[in-house]
């Protein structure tokens, strides 16, 4: 059998940029090298799509943008290039790179020497994980690791996933949402309106992030004008939160319509809470166990089903990673959010707790490109009504 060529794609324009390149990194370097022939295609924190064939080493650092870029303008090519996308078939002189035609699937190249056979995003966060970039791999008509465009864009939107969450039955913390407009222009109401529902502390988040930039937590009106104020400037929407104090306790899924939970684990923040200084810039300080320990056999059981459950209720597919609270005082679940695409270096949660359950990372890597192609056949229709 010929081997399939994977494009791992990377970076991209969202703050979780630096963490897609680690993640990348450990996927093009494990994946099994007599199956699959790695494309490596790295998008720049300002939009550019720049085909990469250096070593993998400079992926995590960063290098690779340069590398890239000098070996692109020496052979004048590049992945879409400006301004040159409407031009008609062949883009650019000397464009051995991906880009053939107009067609979507075009620039993912389309001959059998540039073809791509699946794709593997190691994206996260904004354009990445937010089915924007799925849309367009359904436009290409190529299979894709992960979830497709609604699961995607669900699963990024906090509030949106709450909405459906509730529909599931699937426990969670009270919340109020908000837009930009109303925190920019009728702040006065938006207090009243959070005083008389929720108690403080409470947490204050842009609705579509990640990494936890622009959540806070506020202690009183003042703190919490000042929350609303970050969150808006991160999103249109914003979500408020009542305060749970609980331990963080997150399960890995995996699978297409009959997906398997993991075993759970547990992250101990050296912060406050689990913010973006805990989880990056002092990352060795925030404890991570695998499994989670002191939990009832009940409570994994449950919060088990319950990660299950939130994938089959967003339609996801292949990976994501579910965020539950475990209250330190009541033992009661509930819900955070759901990671549709997680972070996925070989000391990332996901890996781990997978790592922990039986599935090494080569063999995730294996079983997440056999679940695009399952889920690419699957979603395939046929017309009754020509
Ligand atoms: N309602 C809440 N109660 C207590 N802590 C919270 C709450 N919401 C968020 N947090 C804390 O903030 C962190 C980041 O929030 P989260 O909703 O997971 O956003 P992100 O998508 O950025 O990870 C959580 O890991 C947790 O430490
Ligand atoms: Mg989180």
């Amino acid at each position: 059998m010929s081997k399939k060529r994977v494009a791992v794609i990377f970076g991209g324009q969202s703050s979780e940029h630096e963490v897609s390149r680690v993640s990348a990194q450990s996927v093009i370097e494990n994946m099994d090298k007599t199956k699959y022939d790695a494309v490596m295609i790295g998008i720049t924190r300002d939009g550019q799509w720049l085909t990469y064939e250096g070593p993998t080493d400079k992926i995590g650092s960063g290098e690779w943008q340069e590398l890239a870029l000098t070996a692109h303008q020496k052979k004048n090519t590049q992945l879409l290039p400006e301004g040159d996308t409407q031009s008609g078939s062949t883009v650019g002189e000397g464009s051995g790179e991906l880009i053939e035609t107009n067609t979507a699937r075009g620039i993912f190249g389309e001959s059998s020497k540039n073809k791509i056979d699946v794709i593997f995003p190691v994206l996260h966060g904004c354009n990445g994980e937010d089915g924007t970039i799925q849309g367009l791999f359904e436009l290409a008509g190529i299979p894709y690791v992960g979830c497709g465009v609604l699961g995607s864009s669900v699963g990024m939107d906090k509030a949106y996933t709450k909405i459906i969450f509730e529909k599931e039955g699937l426990p969670q913390g009270d919340y109020l949402v908000f837009n930009r407009k109303q925190v920019n222009f009728q702040l006065d109401e938006v207090i009243k309106e959070i005083e008389g529902r929720l108690t403080y502390p409470c947490f204050v988040k842009p609705s579509n992030a990640g990494s936890s930039v622009g959540v806070n937590k506020a202690s009183n009106s003042e703190e919490l004008k000042t929350a609303l104020d970050i969150a808006a400037k991160n999103d249109r929407r914003i979500l408020v939160e009542e305060f749970i104090n609980g331990r963080e306790i997150e399960c890995a899924v995996l699978g297409n319509d009959n997906p398997i939970a993991s075993t759970v684990g547990e992250v101990v923040p050296c912060n406050e809470f689990y913010d973006y200084e805990a989880k990056y810039q002092v990352g060795d300080d925030s404890k991570v166990m695998i499994p989670a320990e002191n939990l009832p056999a009940e409570t994994v059981q449950k919060i088990r089903e319950y990660a299950v459950r939130a994938f089959k209720c967003l339609d996801c597919a292949g990976l994501s990673r579910v965020d539950f609270f475990v209250h330190k005082v009541t033992g009661d679940i509930y819900i955070n959010e759901i990671n549709t695409l997680p972070g996925f270096t070989k000391i990332s949660m996901y890996p781990k707790l997978w790592a922990a359950s039986g599935i090494q990372y080569s063999e995730l890597i294996d079983r997440l490109i056999e679940l695009a192609y399952e889920r690419f056949e699957d979603c395939k229709r046929e017309f009754t009504n020509s």
